[in-house]
């Protein structure tokens, strides 16, 4: 039965996030009231420091630094957890839910290590968990997965799934900034996590691919099935030869499925500039899937920040709101039971683009190109720069026909063991297509 009684929620964290989540509440208090039927409340909100003046908590929220003052308070209807981190985000997570409180969360760590759990948990106690502001910031995309999408075989997942590194490679590309300032500017504007290595060297994309796979394919795929690489050892001139080649330069996170296997990977990539992840741009995120209905469907927007988030988040507390409200009882949780193998990357196939510095004399590219040749690994084109410096070397960047990680690996190995290869500078993956 329908009842206007306040709805409670308790806010635990009160950062960048926490903080946007608890100005929309505020600001969209009517509107929210009615898309749900009665009204919605901040009633406790956990911060580090309760003593602390703050101007941005409206008034009658309890301020506590005690999480037990809402995961056991009984009038708190729907926690949400804006801490992040693994732990103690994850144990207070699991608390609410043996209390019989909802739950939404913007945790993308604790979703990819224990995402399956969490959602076996809230199903026992008969509550709702949402999670659509663990990936993509704004960009609605786990709900789609989960409701409008759920009529299709997925077949491929191609995301752009982390907005630090997207407006520094950006930045980097097009204005020719350092990475270091880079950095720098995407930790004022609010967008990286609480240490950026996890931005930067890929983790963050990873847990977020965990999580879109896991839905996608029905499988349980955790971040340690995903393999990474981050954006670390990216030059200015590999963003140049791109330029040169008519790519751009993303870190992309790829879900694929290919026959029983499915393949889980974040790198940096080529893209050609047609591409459509190609012109997404700064803190913008994008994921494109294809479905065997759907066919290829895009989503993007603001993939970090505090607004974006927020609305992701509200979001989750307006529908669970809603059906508490109108008595309805949560939906059962997503199917992981397929059980789809991960492809080990050595059998990925897909096209390289190779720097290498070598000795700079005649039959140098011979020596290069039959290491290459030997491993069946097939050559696209070739560029070979001038001398760059007084010891007669030369840059020397191949792209390569479709080929297989493992043999380019090898070459990657043989190539720079050549006497006359100084060093081989950086390996880039190509994706030239949707498939
Ligand atoms: N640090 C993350 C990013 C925040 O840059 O995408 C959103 O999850």
């Amino acid at each position: 039965m329908a009842s206007r009684r306040p709805i409670s929620v308790g806010l635990m964290g009160l950062g960048v996030v926490g903080g946007g989540v608890a100005r929309a509440l505020a600001d969209k208090a009517s509107a929210i009231e009615a898309f749900v039927g009665a009204p919605v409340r901040l009633t406790a909100a956990l911060v580090a420091h309760p003593r602390r003046r703050r101007s941005d908590v409206p008034e009658g929220v309890r301020i506590t630094g005690d999480p037990g003052h809402i995961l056991d308070d009984p009038q708190v209807d729907i926690v949400v957890e804006v801490i992040g981190g693994e732990e103690p985000a994850f144990g207070h997570i699991q608390r609410a839910l043996h209390n019989g409180k909802h739950v939404v969360t913007a945790n993308k760590e604790v979703m990819a290590k224990h995402g399956p759990e969490v959602l076996a948990h809230a199903a026992e106690h008969g509550v709702s968990v949402g999670f659509e502001g663990s990936v993509g910031g704004g960009i609605p995309i786990i709900g789609p997965l989960l409701r409008e999408l759920a009529a299709n075989e997925i077949s491929a997942v191609n995301a752009i799934i982390n907005g630090t590194t997207n407006y520094m490679l950006t930045r980097m590309a097009s204005d020719g900034i350092e990475y270091a300032d880079a950095l720098a500017e995407a930790q004022r504007l609010g967008y990286t996590e609480a240490d950026p290595a996890s931005d930067v060297d890929g983790v963050d994309a990873a847990y977020k691919l965990a999580i879109l796979s896991s839905l996608a394919f029905h499988t349980t795929v955790r971040d340690t099935d995903v393999y990474r690489e981050g954006i670390g050892s990216l030059a200015p001139a590999d963003f140049a030869y791109a330029a040169e080649l008519g790519y751009a330069v993303k870190l992309v996170a790829i879900a694929k499925r290919v026959g029983d296997e499915i393949q889980v990977r974040v790198h940096p990539a080529f893209l050609p500039a047609a591409h459509p992840l190609a012109k997404v741009d700064g803190v913008y995120n994008a994921v494109e899937l294809e479905g065997d209905l759907v066919d290829w469907a895009m989503l993007q927007g603001p993939g970090a920040g505090a607004r974006p988030t927020a609305s992701a988040v509200v979001g989750d507390i307006m529908s669970i709101a809603q059906a508490v409200a109108a008595g309805a009882p949560p939906k059962p949780p997503p199917a992981l039971d397929r059980g789809l193998r991960v492809q080990p990357m050595a059998d990925l196939e897909t096209k390289y683009y190779l720097r290498l510095r070598a000795v700079d004399r005649p039959g140098v590219m011979a020596q290069i190109t039959r290491v290459l040749g030997d491993l069946h690994v097939s050559l696209a084109s070739v560029i070979q720069k001038e001398v760059v410096d007084a010891a007669g070397t030369a840059e020397i960047v191949i792209t390569t026909h479709t080929a297989r990680e493992s043999a380019v690996q090898d070459a990657v190995r043989e190539l720079a063991a050549l006497d006359v290869v100084i060093e081989v500078s950086n390996l880039v993956r190509v994706e030239d297509g949707r498939s």
